[in-house]
């Protein structure tokens, strides 16, 4: 198998897909968030607040190399800037799961843990600029992706086993 690379907006469920599609098909999964705040044994939140974005975006990059070269047969969920890295389409299939900006908040809102979701998430606290932010953003992800994934108001089940059915075509 081709390593799987889920990019896509904040809050769209990259890494509720990627579990649940693990779970499916038996297969490893590393997310480039976790990457990151266990190299820098710091949180997103921390990352931003001390050293910026600029700061993140490097070792989002670092990732994406290293990734690139070293990993296979993994599916990896990805932080939401990070299809911008150079080495994006070497790491393997890429996969965008699109969903409108109203669904994403929707989906964030309706969680148990929305507060969490949201203070966890620096680019997210403030609604307008995270719009403007994926006004900017989506024809991008489209671009980057060989495959696009309508998640919007589907199952996490139903989400799981359309991506598989893609990925075998
Ligand atoms: C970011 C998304 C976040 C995280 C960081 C920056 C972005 O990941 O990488 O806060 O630029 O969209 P999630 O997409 O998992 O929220």
């Amino acid at each position: 198998m081709k390593n799987i690379v889920l990019i896509g907006f904040m809050g769209v469920g990259k890494g509720t897909i990627a579990r649940a599609f693990c779970a499916h098909t038996h297969c490893v999964g590393v997310d480039t968030d976790d990457l990151i705040e266990s190299m820098e044994n710091r949180s997103i939140k921390e990352i931003f607040a001390s050293d910026g974005e600029a700061y993140f975006r490097a070792k989002e990059q670092e990732i994406a190399l290293w990734l690139s070269k070293h990993v296979k047969d993994t599916l990896v969920s990805t932080g939401g800037g990070f299809f911008m890295c150079e080495s994006l389409k070497k790491i393997g299939t890429v996969v965008y799961l699109k969903s409108s900006f109203e669904g994403i908040l929707k989906r964030i809102l309706t969680h148990q843990n929305a507060e969490q979701k949201l203070a966890k998430r620096p680019l997210f606290a403030d609604k307008e600029k995270a719009k403007a932010l994926f006004e900017k953003r989506a024809p991008l992800y489209e671009k980057k992706a060989d495959i696009v994934l309508h998640v919007e108001g589907k199952s996490v089940a139903q989400i799981v086993k359309e991506l598989e059915k893609k990925l075998k075509r």
